[in-house]
């Protein structure tokens, strides 16, 4: 049985009056200009912020709705591989170059038995989802995850049952994945016909356990002396293993950064990161406001400062050498398709769930969320863009091919081009009164430089509705040789979206690029989103 949804949940907890970081953002924001002098960012190469761990652009692969089934597996299509998998949806994820996908779950995993999902086919058992109320077929399971990472090139992030799995089973399945040969689980899965280890690195320990709407929530405290003993028996079988505690689901949860801190007092010494969840958009904070919404990668900014704060607390009271790295392992933009009905499969195989259709609105707040995680990337190492095919993701397919939704192209950009280290940018901007919320730059920017080629990349994200504005990068150290690529997501209607009928309504547009000098103005239009990719040569 679900007992309650996240959502149901999260709007519950709401009308209950918990605190909502949001609360106060009622009404419209008005976009108070206090003078038109140009914005101002200063680059400095020589100052980077951290080296890109290119893991910071992952993704998500759940059983859920059509995102396994129908979605990068379907063995009947016409465009399925020998394997079953879907070749155009295998080709546009290589093609992104999407470093590592978290799977099988989310909330699925919190309930599943990865034996259930391995051997031969044709014994493999029917179940009911209960996370989704979905049949799960088991006919794709981790070895079939595995081979389709090894396809895409990318790197698994597996996650364990630490719902209704014990840490003995989490330890088996690392067994099972990770050990050559001679043991119980190394030798089944060399039974199943798997010679080598896959030598899986990175493995997070649950999913959302602080959500009552989860399969085996507990207290905070239980779950950290669970996640412990995980640990510990996991890196008993695989000492180089690399794991990720679930921190809170929500920064609305009524235990926010509480249960981090409970959780992490419990398992500090065991665990190398813990995770964080946000998916944007709620129309209780905006309003439907696009000036507010534009402004939500803010919320991010301080969501990854407060849980930075929370472990390095803990580090403290515990005189703790080792400092403990933020996996942001499910963002994204989601407010349409949340409602009970389209959380619950109705007991179907592959239904169709939260396929949300994204806007080029969601596109550049989406393109806020990538500036906003590079300027943390000294902290946050890992993330994932939850998810990447059908529910909630940027492809989406059909039978007879795959859409790219508006989400797709900063997402594209972010893995293309942000290479190297992070730039820790000094943005001047004028502001603007968003309630609730303060000043709100218009202008906000993130780069990378990259110390192989000298080629830098910058986003900029024009928040103003109505008016181009003047961008002015200033270069210390050296200027770039010339500007290369330089494009923009913008347009006259910010709901605009794409659609298999027309796929290419929203896409980035060629922008006229300044010459390259040691201070540059770029004209960056009103409400876009633009990549300027500068080579160093
Ligand atoms: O990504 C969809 C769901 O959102 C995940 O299963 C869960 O972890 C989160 O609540």
């Amino acid at each position: 049985m679900r007992s309650m949804c996240r959502r149901q949940f999260l709007r519950q907890a709401a009308a209950a009056g918990v605190a909502l970081v949001a609360d106060s953002w009622a009404g419209r924001a008005a976009q108070v200009r206090i003078s038109t002098s140009t914005c101002r960012v200063i680059v400095d190469p020589a100052r980077p912020l951290a080296n890109l761990d290119r893991r910071l652009f992952g993704s998500m692969v759940e059983h859920i709705g059509r995102c396994v089934y129908g979605g990068i597996y379907e063995p009947g299509s016409k465009l399925a591989d020998s394997d079953g998998f879907r070749k155009d949806v295998l080709a546009e994820i290589r093609q992104l170059g999407v470093p590592i996908i978290r799977y099988p779950g989310g909330n699925f995993v919190s309930g599943y038995n990865w034996l259930d999902g391995v051997g031969p086919k044709k014994d493999r058992p029917r179940v009911l989802d209960r996370a989704w109320n979905s049949i799960e077929s088991n006919q794709f399971g981790t070895n079939e995850f595995l081979a389709w990472c090894r396809a895409v090139r990318t790197d698994p992030l597996l996650a364990v049952n630490l719902g209704t799995g014990t840490p003995q089973s989490a330890a088996d399945l690392v067994e099972y994945c990770n050990v050559a040969n001679g043991t119980r689980w190394s030798d089944l899965r060399r039974q199943h016909g798997i010679e080598s280890p896959y030598n899986v690195k990175c493995w997070c320990l649950g999913n959302e356990v602080d959500g009552p709407w989860q399969i085996g929530h507990m207290p905070a405290m239980q779950y950290g002396i669970k996640s412990r003993d995980a640990a510990l028996q996991m890196r008993a079988v695989d000492p180089s293993i690399q794991l990720v505690v679930c921190g809170s689901a929500e920064v609305t949860m009524p235990t926010y950064l509480e249960w981090d801190l409970q959780t992490l007092e419990e398992c500090y010494d065991q665990v190398d990161a813990i995770s964080l969840h946000h998916y944007f958009g709620d129309l209780r904070e905006t309003g439907g406001d696009s000036s507010k919404f534009l402004a939500m990668n803010l919320a991010m900014d301080r969501q990854i400062e407060e849980v930075t704060a929370v472990c390095d607390v803990v580090r403290g009271r515990k005189r703790s050498r080792k400092q403990l790295w933020l996996a942001f392992d499910e963002w994204n933009v989601w407010y349409r398709k949340n409602t009970e009905a389209d959380l619950n499969g109705q007991r179907k195989e592959a239904p169709h769930l939260v396929e949300e259709v994204y806007n080029l609105e969601d596109a550049l707040v989406l393109g806020g969320l990538i500036i906003t995680l590079l300027r943390h990337s000294d902290r946050v190492r890992l993330a994932c863009l939850a998810q990447l095919v059908n529910d909630i993701a940027p492809l989406v397919t059909d039978p007879d091919g795959v859409l790219r939704q508006t989400i797709y192209y900063p997402y594209a950009w972010a893995l293309r081009y942000a290479r190297g280290n992070a730039l820790n940018l000094l943005v001047e901007s004028e502001d603007y009164e968003a309630p609730g919320m303060g000043r709100v730059k218009y202008i906000d920017v993130g780069g990378t430089f990259d110390p192989e080629n000298g080629s830098t990349t910058l986003f900029i994200l024009n928040r103003d509705l109505v008016k181009t504005r003047e961008v002015e990068v200033v270069w210390r150290d050296r200027a770039p040789a010339r500007v290369g690529q330089c494009q923009v997501m913008t347009g006259s209607d910010l709901k605009a979206y794409n659609s298999f009928e027309v796929p290419k309504r929203v896409v980035p547009q060629p922008l006229d690029p300044p010459k390259a000098a040691t201070r540059m103005t770029f004209e960056v239009p009103a409400h876009s989103l633009t990549l300027a990719h500068l080579p160093g040569e």
